[in-house]
């Protein structure tokens, strides 16, 4: 692919130029069509039983996002107390709101409980608590299906060594402790890991947490969590995740537990983040110095680790374009530089040795796949103000959908200033 934005028309009327002298940088940008566009897809995953997708949030809780996973009709997941006070504000009703925690304390669980919001429970001491909270009531609980999977050890969130899950050897004590406070475990669900290409240890751990459903009676639903990838390489083609062949092996799985099932057939669920929201997202920054140090040329921009922080934290790939003139420069007379933020830390890199078209001061970057895990993961290290946000509607016009944050605002929480 030559170049992503200008093929997928990203920018819609405006230009990027345009964009980031009317906004400033640096700026997120999303994509409305391309958003709804992959909440159709992850929405159409099973067909042939009752399904729903969660949207994920925390892989983007931009209002606007949360507003348009609604309308498509995907429900969604929330993991702590701000998610799910912030879906009820987008309009989501509460039964299509399931919160999956981990560690948390009475009063969050108690929220969920006031309003009626379906809860996983993620350990047997989390369980007694909720017993406790809510004697009579039903819950869901939260598997370890002994398989992991995802770009990182840090996003791996099932098998030998994850904080995650009630392991397959403790589900007879979900029984015990199910009893002692009169619960339903109405619910069992599972989230393996994230952004797997590969859906091999994924269908691995479905098998295996189907086995474990067997054990449970009369499941109104099954959730199997999120994970599926995106392709991060995409200037070079890399195949995207082939939800066709998935999905097929996916169905077989389940027409396996429906044929030995003994009642009614739950509702299967997934919960996808960043499939819904990467690729519908970059971030606009500028270039403002370039160097050479020691033989290795840099690159300067104001995209630093506290506006995105996935390369600093897991190495993580992101494509960059370099935009000049209302262009994409072609990628030809390649040279090999590192992309830098503005941050006070050696670990600040965007992209470390890469083979990027000549950048000169003043040039666009455009980061690509940034609408998952960017803004919702972004600080004010170093004491610089959040980015703003902008949507590209589906008529192609530009709306603001969070304004920049302001020095006010970062120092109103000092209790001297107010
Ligand atoms: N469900 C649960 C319980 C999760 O913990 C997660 C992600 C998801 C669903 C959604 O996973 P997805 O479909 O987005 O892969 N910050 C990391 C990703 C952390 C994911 C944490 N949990 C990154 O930037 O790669």
């Amino acid at each position: 692919m030559r170049s992503y934005v200008e093929e997928t028309g990203f920018f819609g009327s405006i230009t990027a130029e345009e964009l980031v002298s009317k906004y400033g940088t640096p700026l997120y940008v999303y994509n409305e069509n391309i958003i709804r566009e992959r909440m159709r897809e992850v929405a159409r995953v099973i067909t042939k039983y009752p399904y729903r997708a969660n949207y994920s949030m925390k892989a983007n809780s931009n209002l606007t996002i949360l507003k348009i996973a609604h309308e498509e009709g995907l429900n969604a997941d929330a993991m702590s107390e701000g998610e799910m006070r912030l879906l009820l504000k987008a309009g989501f009703e509460n039964d299509r709101i399931f919160f999956v925690p981990n560690n948390v304390s009475d009063e969050e669980l108690q929220f969920a409980i006031d309003h009626d919001i379906m809860v996983s429970l993620d350990s047997l001491d989390q369980l007694e608590l909720f017993g406790k909270l809510n004697r009579g009531g039903k819950c869901s609980v939260r598997i370890n299906p002994g398989v992991g999977a995802g770009h990182h050890e840090k996003v791996v969130t099932a098998g030998k060594k994850t904080k995650f899950g009630i392991a397959e050897e403790d589900v007879d004590k979900i029984f015990e402790v199910a009893a002692k406070y009169d619960l339903t475990i109405a619910e069992i669900n599972q989230h393996v890991g994230s952004q797997y290409l590969d859906p091999e240890p994924f269908l691995q751990a479905v098998e295996n947490f189907l086995r474990i459903a067997d054990k449970f009676k009369d499941l109104e639903y099954i959730d199997f969590g999120g994970g599926y990838g995106i392709p991060y390489h995409k200037l070079d083609d890399e195949a995207r995740f082939d939800m066709d062949s998935f999905t097929g092996r996916f169905t077989a799985l389940l027409d396996d537990y429906v044929a030995r099932l003994n009642g009614p057939i739950p509702l299967f669920k997934s919960e996808p983040g960043r499939y819904c929201v990467a690729e519908g997202g970059v971030i606009l920054g500028r270039v403002h110095a370039t160097k050479q140090n020691a033989g290795h040329k840099y690159a300067g921009t104001d995209i630093g680790m506290n506006v995105l922080a996935r390369p600093t934290l897991y190495d993580s790939y992101h494509e960059i374009e370099i935009l000049r003139n209302g262009k994409a420069v072609a990628r030809d007379n390649m040279e090999e530089i590192n992309v830098s933020g503005n941050i006070c830390e050696s670990g600040d890199l965007l992209a470390k040795d890469r083979l990027l078209p000549h950048i000169e001061t003043g040039d666009i970057a455009c980061v690509l796949d940034a609408g998952a895990y960017g803004y919702s993961m972004s600080s004010s290290y170093n004491t610089r103000p959040r980015a703003a946000e902008v949507m590209i509607c589906k008529d192609g016009n530009d709306r603001l959908i969070r304004r920049r944050e302001t020095y006010e605002d970062l120092f109103s929480l000092f209790p001297d200033e107010t």
